[in-house]
């Protein structure tokens, strides 16, 4: 037997907030029946339905996919390119990813079909670490990477404290391969974080998000994430909401 709130909110209808909002406004029903009290629990036969539509009860599946460039974060493309659910099998279709990596971006991008763990993921209040490694062109000087560190102003705003290393550069080409964690998830931050230095990113990797990594992957794999990784990814969400 599961808390009500917890089910709808697995069944990716909303955040469990949310549900318990909808619970209380008498917008659920269990086997036919309105039912406003946030305790109720609920078991696996039980018909529940939101607003008059009856919840898909999935088991969670979480997937921790290396994403190839060119591939869209999304379950659709309204252009017909392809998208981040085109690598799994048709009958994993359900899911859908946590956050978004750029079309050029290549890296570790999590897809579920769990709405709450997702919701709680993407919230910006819970600002989990992410390792990215960039190619840009040309050679960044000490000075400009430390403002990149200390934050520099975006139009939306000033990007939060992050960590930046120089990993190599190449001097005959003229490029550079610098590596940033950051905690926040501006749309094209690290790209929008360089131009503002005055360098172009010509390749983007995400490497890390909290303590997962792409390690034993190449593009276009995938691994199922084990269940104490997913339970490391709720604890994370949490402590790391204490720290920020
Ligand atoms: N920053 C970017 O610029 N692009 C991404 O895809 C992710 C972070």
């Amino acid at each position: 037997m599961e808390r009500l709130q917890k089910v709808i909110a697995h069944a990716g209808v909303t955040s469990r907030r949310k549900a318990e909002q909808l619970i209380l406004e008498g917008k659920i029903k269990v086997n036919g029946i309105v039912v406003k009290e946030l305790g109720t629990k609920v078991s696996g036969n039980d018909k529940i339905e939101v607003d008059g539509i009856p919840i898909t009860r999935e088991e969670p599946v979480y997937y921790l996919l290396y994403k190839p460039r060119e591939v869209i974060s999304a379950v659709s493309d309204d252009k017909g390119r392809k998208v981040v659910t085109d690598l799994f099998p048709m009958e994993e279709r359900r899911i859908f990813p946590i956050g978004r990596l750029d079309y050029h971006t290549s890296g570790l991008l999590l897809l579920t079909n769990d709405g709450e763990l997702a919701n709680l993921l993407m919230h910006p209040k819970y600002n989990i670490e992410k390792l990215y490694v960039a190619k840009v062109n040309g050679i960044p000087t000490r000075e400009q990477l430390t403002k990149l560190e200390r934050g520099v102003n975006l139009e939306d705003g000033k990007t939060a404290p992050a960590k930046v290393k120089l990993l190599s550069v190449d001097r005959k080409k003229g490029t550079s391969i610098v590596q940033m964690i950051i905690h926040e998830g501006k749309n094209r931050q690290v790209r929008r974080m360089f131009e503002a230095i005055g360098y172009k990113v010509q390749k983007l990797k995400r490497e890390r998000y909290g303590f997962l990594d792409l390690k034993g992957l190449s593009p276009g794999d995938y691994r199922e994430l084990t269940p104490h990784e997913v339970k490391q990814l709720r604890n994370l969400a949490v402590t790391q909401r204490s720290q920020y």
